[in-house]
């Protein structure tokens, strides 16, 4: 995982519980990267997984709801750095529909991430879409977080049922996402 990847999630729990629980939840995880992330870089994911486990027992909060609160954030803080790419000018269904280009391409291109999660589409219904999500790393509630963070950001309420789930077996996680009518 890329080091602003882990940026990020000291910036997540700093903000959230305070630079002290981060300092100490970095200073008793015995991480293979050493204690500074350098944003373009790359690090093992097992340092993020010793983290967020530090980070569960410390703070002694559920680890799927820290992954989807962080999750949350993060699509903010996405916004903020790349107000180019998170274009909230853009019909927030289509925006929706171009994340696998922009984990594929944009992301690669400007971050050299080299394995980013894979996203496909169903357009069945103007406010509808069925989407699936694959990654290795398995962090459904993670991405669950982000689309909740993308509705904040792009003010489009949306509600969505999960029908298949990696962490239940099945190959790929899918959704199906209602976007209903703003306030
Ligand atoms: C609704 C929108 C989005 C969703 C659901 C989403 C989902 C995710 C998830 C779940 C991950 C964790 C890695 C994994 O699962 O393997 C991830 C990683 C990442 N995403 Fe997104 N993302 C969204 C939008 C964006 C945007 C707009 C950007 C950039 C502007 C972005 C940049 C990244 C980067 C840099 C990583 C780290 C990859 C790595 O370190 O290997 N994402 N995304």
């Amino acid at each position: 995982m890329k080091g602003m990847f882990f940026n990020n999630f000291d910036r997540y729990i700093s903000e959230t519980y305070g630079i002290e629980a981060w300092e100490t939840i970095l200073s008793e995880s015995d991480l293979e990267s050493g204690d500074v992330f350098i944003g373009p870089q790359v690090y093992p994911d097992s340092d993020f997984y010793i983290l967020l486990d530090k980070a569960i027992s410390y703070l002694k909060i559920e680890k799927n709801e820290l992954l989807k609160d962080l999750g949350r954030k993060l699509f903010h803080y996405y916004a903020e750095y790349f107000p180019d790419i998170v274009d909230t000018s853009i019909n927030p269904k289509q925006f929706l529909l171009s994340i696998n280009d922009i984990h594929q391409y944009e992301v690669k291109k400007l971050l050299k991430v080299a394995d980013p999660p894979i996203f496909t589409f169903e357009d069945p219904a103007p406010d509808k879409v069925l989407m699936t999500y694959y990654s290795k790393r398995k962090l459904c509630p993670l991405m669950e977080g982000i689309l909740l963070g993308f509705s904040d950001v792009f003010k489009a309420p949306i509600n969505f049922t999960k029908t298949a789930c990696m962490l239940k077996g099945d190959e790929q996680c899918s959704y199906e996402i209602t976007f209903n009518k703003r306030g």
